[in-house]
């Protein structure tokens, strides 16, 4: 697949993969939440397709809340450095938590998020990740809840981004030249 301004794009996940593996992940969490008061945290921007089709997939009553940190910018490699920009609007008291990303790389966002909700009282805190790119992990975090395992490459579409480019594709692809760096 070829997209565009030069960058070549390979499907790695179908929107039909994605589809099915999204529904028996809903099933899981309505099987493993029920009678649980549960709120889902969207980790912006990446996250949130999954988030809409997760949860409606979630057969139970749930609330959702948004968390925004500060992304890769321009450059496909992490920074390491995260900071809130969006902080979640809602207590956690009494609430089942659970945390849903797009994709965990080298697990620096997600260990700062994990121990920044953990903190705010919820009765658990669950991570709930469409993507695991298990090669690149520095930090090690729970993923209790996984889509897809995914070689060491840089993905685009069904959320995720570079340069905010490529969020609005249904398929998840390798991004196989990027000429934006
Ligand atoms: P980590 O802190 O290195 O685990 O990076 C997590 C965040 O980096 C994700 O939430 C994404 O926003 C971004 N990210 C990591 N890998 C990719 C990728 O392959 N494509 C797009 N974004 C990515």
């Amino acid at each position: 697949m070829q997209g565009t301004q030069g960058n070549e794009l390979e499907v790695l996940l179908s929107a039909e993969e994605i589809a099915g593996r999204v529904g028996m992940m809903g099933k899981r969490i309505t099987l493993d939440y029920e009678n649980k008061p549960l709120i889902l945290i969207g980790i912006l921007k990446g996250s949130f397709m999954f988030l809409a089709d997760l949860i409606r997939q979630i057969d139970l009553p749930i609330s959702i809340d948004f968390m925004a940190l500060s992304s890769y910018g321009s450059s496909t490699k992490s920074s390491g450095v995260v900071r809130i920009i969006k902080d979640l609007d809602y207590s956690l008291e009494g609430h089942h938590v659970l945390v849903v990303e797009d994709i965990v790389d080298t697990g620096l966002t997600l260990n700062y998020i994990y121990g920044h909700i953990k903190s705010r009282g919820a009765l658990s805190v669950k991570i709930c990740s469409l993507l695991d790119k298990p090669g690149r992990r520095q930090v090690a975090v729970p993923l209790h809840y996984k889509g897809f395992e995914i070689p060491d490459e840089f993905v685009v579409g069904y959320g995720l981004d570079v340069n905010e480019k490529y969020r609005n594709l249904p398929d998840v692809c390798r991004l196989v030249r990027n000429t934006d760096e």
